[in-house]
């Protein structure tokens, strides 16, 4: 190759980085939350492990089950929240934020039937330690798929109305926060269960493994340039006094370029996320854009 088509892909290089950063999240100014935040109307999950200051395989597996759940309820909030007020002129990122949010929960509870339950069941031998999990699964699936049944069917992103989204998510809202706050609670029981494994044992070591790769695979293969940023940016790194600041663990480069270049792809969605792309805390986007016209 010559040295003049080389330059020439270096600067194509250069100018298609410098357009993917004027769009990352981190570009995007923050400011810290005045008004109702996402931490309502679900309310979210205190971790078992801060709570009880437990340490074995399955207060920590409830405890990152907790985070996670956590990041699923700040994104109802936040769109529960902005649904009514979202200017014409967000209405197709508001949905798309909104879908976003739909396939985090819909991959979340099908890789928990298909995957970890099963594991689990066979590490206690035992296939009855979800059987209200599994009910409690059902009294929430209609509603939910009304939400994306809603938000699919609009014919133009203007017929979008905030009113009819709360409708539907006022309709399966309290099985769904109960059953997010009861599964982690089931899981923390297991620690009592007679076919626990116990500490130090290698049938022990291999469940905290499984746990571990399931959360490290679960988010990821929802989908990078959307679940991904969606998750990272409804984690709020201040809470239970920062313990959780640098969860769920990886490199810092790693998370950034999640956050910034994965998020670049859809990134005028992520304005309408509860935290910024350091995770602390943000005044949701609607409100800023209410105010900015009052
Ligand atoms: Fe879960």
């Amino acid at each position: 190759m010559g040295t003049l088509e080389t330059r020439a892909i270096i600067s194509l290089l250069i100018i298609a980085l410098g357009s993917i950063l004027t769009r990352a999240p981190f570009m995007m100014t923050s400011v810290a939350p005045s008004k109702q935040w996402a931490d309502g109307p679900l309310a979210l999950i205190t971790t078992p492990q801060f709570q009880t200051k437990k340490t074995d395989i399955f207060t920590s597996g409830a405890t990152h089950m907790a985070l996670l759940h956590n990041s699923i309820f700040r994104g109802y909030n936040s769109i529960y929240h902005q649904a009514p007020l979202v200017a014409d002129q967000d209405k197709a990122d508001f949905v798309g934020y909104c879908l976003t949010w739909f396939k985090f929960v819909k991959s979340h509870h099908d890789d928990e039937e298909a995957t970890l339950f099963p594991k689990v069941e066979e590490l206690l031998k035992d296939k009855t330690i979800f059987e209200e999990t599994h009910k409690e699964h059902e009294s929430f699936l209609a509603g939910l798929a009304e939400f994306e049944k809603y938000l699919t069917g609009l014919k133009a992103h203007s017929d979008f109305s905030g009113d009819e989204l709360l409708r539907i998510m006022n309709s399966f809202q309290q099985p769904f926060e109960q059953h997010f706050h009861s599964e982690i609670a089931t899981i923390s029981r297991f620690a009592d269960h007679p076919n626990a494994p116990k500490q130090g044992t290698p049938e022990n070591d291999a469940a905290a493994a499984t746990f571990k790769a399931w959360g490290k695979s679960t988010v990821t293969k929802a989908g990078v340039t959307d679940v991904v940023p969606f998750f990272l940016l409804n984690l709020d790194r201040t809470v239970e006094d920062g313990t959780w600041a640098n969860w769920p663990p990886m490199p810092a480069p790693i998370r950034w370029g999640l956050i910034n270049l994965a998020g670049a792809w859809h990134s005028r969605w992520w304005r309408f996320a509860s935290c910024d792309a350091a995770g602390q805390p943000q005044q949701l986007w609607a409100y800023r854009v209410a105010n900015a016209k009052a």
